[in-house]
């Protein structure tokens, strides 16, 4: 695949001079909360290299920085067929993968629309829909049986603490999931007694985040990536460190220092104690309204979830104290998360002088009728709030870069928000250079370059599922000694 590099964030056409003064004093203020310039986000940098460090040490931090088991990065000689299993958001994504090995690979897959209300439904609800997912797809794909236990690669993108490669303990549910049970349990045995009680022949061989499964399968195709980014309805990273730098390990393994080491940053936790990041009185209401308040600080101001009900409170805000949609029923605005990033991208593209589709939008979504300068406003609120997500996500980037002494790398990054929506990757890319003083480079030449993935949960899990099965033939560690699990899991009782 040929990655051109992003292009330069573009310079918004439309002028502000039909906008009355009211509006543009309230454009002025947004901006200034919004906006984190290039002095801040290198103060946030190296905030956010400490909180890596001391998630890393034995005391531990707000980022749970937690290491995966993942201990190799593929070769391009894998070889097998490997089930994966991503639970997301809105789709349980079964498939079946082909490694071919040439850094090439065949797959097959299928979606499963998962019911909203599982998100905050019981454990057993859960456990025997994915089961029964993983049955429909072995009874489509392989009818006459599949010969032998196939071996899965479980995409859980949630932050587990992992003693072993399979399993995990939710520490923790994000992205606005509230399932009763789950939490302070190891999820692998969850799945495996569905499995069982549905007589599905499948073995969960590896527990993986999506961030992880990214990184694997970028690096399966091109070899320069050190790092899986998500920038979806939630955030992380993963990146390769070295057992030496991760304190918290001592005594629990015995392995060389040297050993490579994935690690899901989980650094959505960023912040948690509200040092650095400048959250806006949005940022803390929807922190306060949600189901873990006080969790997520970073994500909270970053991930797809949040972007559109961001907007939706300062506009609401701004009605309340006269400024917009001036005797309009907002009725429409006022359900919690009703607006969610695609409408914010849909502001940022119309691609009229006088926001024709933007009028047209809020006429047919919410029956409200905007003014030209109303529009103007809501755009530019848009651009800020993309913009600042796509600045701190830049942050994290270079936080990493930064701790591990990475000059040049590439960065696999999947999810709705990097995909999607407009101008992400160029105004990234130019938080990047702004952090790293790349004044001079043009983007398709930086150095650190954030680019799209491969698929993670799908390539990704299975590469992980077979080179868990291979060190495990070779008898090499894919997790803690079996004494130590054992202790530790005693502790946790
Ligand atoms: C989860 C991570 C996941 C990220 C992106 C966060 O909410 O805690 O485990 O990697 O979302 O999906």
């Amino acid at each position: 695949m040929v990655h051109l590099g992003p292009k330069k964030p573009p310079s918004r056409k439309g002028s502000m001079a039909d906008v009355p003064r009211d509006l543009l004093e309230q454009i002025s203020q947004l901006e200034t909360l919004f906006t984190i310039d290039t002095q801040k986000l290198n103060i946030i940098v190296d905030h956010f290299i400490k909180e890596l460090e001391k998630g890393l040490s034995k005391e531990g931090g707000s980022i749970p920085m937690i290491p995966t088991w993942v201990m190799t990065m593929p070769d391009g000689k894998e070889k097998g067929t490997y089930l994966a299993l991503d639970m997301g958001g809105t789709n349980l994504r079964v498939c079946e993968v082909e490694l071919l090995g040439n850094r090439d690979f065949d797959i097959t897959q299928s979606k499963y629309h998962m019911p909203p209300e599982m998100k905050t439904g019981s454990s057993e609800q859960l456990w025997d829909y994915i089961a029964d997912c993983l049955q429909a797809f072995l009874q489509s794909h392989h009818p006459n049986g599949a010969g032998e236990e196939l071996s899965l690669g479980f995409t859980f993108s949630y932050p587990c603490s992992q003693t072993a490669i399979h399993n995990g303990v939710l520490q923790r549910w994000t992205k606005g999931f509230d399932i009763d049970n789950v939490e302070g349990h190891d999820v692998q045995p969850m799945l495996e007694a569905a499995l069982k009680r549905k007589n599905v022949p499948i073995t969960v061989t590896a527990l993986i985040n999506d961030t992880t499964g990214t990184m694997v399968a970028s690096n399966y195709t091109d070899p320069e990536t050190q790092m899986g980014v998500i920038f979806g309805t939630g955030c992380n990273a993963a990146y390769f460190d070295v057992v030496k730098n991760i304190p918290k390990l001592e005594g629990l393994i015995d392995l060389d220092p040297e050993t490579p080491m994935a690690i899901n940053c989980e650094w959505g936790a960023f912040d948690n104690e509200h040092v650095v990041l400048p959250r806006t009185k949005y940022d803390v209401q929807i922190d306060e309204d949600s189901p873990r308040p006080n969790q997520q600080a970073f994500e909270k101001m970053i991930a797809g979830l949040y972007l559109g009900e961001i907007h939706r409170l300062v506009m609401l805000d701004l009605h309340e104290q006269g400024f917009i949609f001036e005797n309009q029923n907002v009725e429409g605005l006022k359900k919690s998360y009703s607006i969610d990033a695609s409408l914010l991208s849909q502001i940022e593209e119309d691609p009229f002088e006088n926001l024709t589709e933007v009028e047209d939008l809020f006429m047919s979504r919410f029956s409200i009728q905007t003014t030209e300068p109303e529009r103007k406003l809501l755009r530019r609120l848009a651009e800020l709030i993309g913009t600042r997500s796509a600045r701190l996500s830049a942050a994290g980037v270079a936080a990493i870069c930064k701790k591990m002494g990475i000059e040049k790398c590439h960065v696999g990054a999947d999810g709705s928000v990097f995909n999607k929506y407009p101008h992400f990757q160029e105004r990234g890319a130019q938080a990047l250079a702004d952090i790293f003083g790349w004044k001079d480079i043009p983007p398709a030449d930086h150095p650190i370059k954030v680019q799209p993935a491969e698929d993670g949960s799908g390539v990704g899990a299975a590469l992980i599922a077979a080179l868990t099965l291979k060190r495990m033939k070779e008898g090499l560690p894919v997790g803690m000694k079996p004494e130590i699990i054992e202790k530790l899991a005693l502790e946790h009782k």
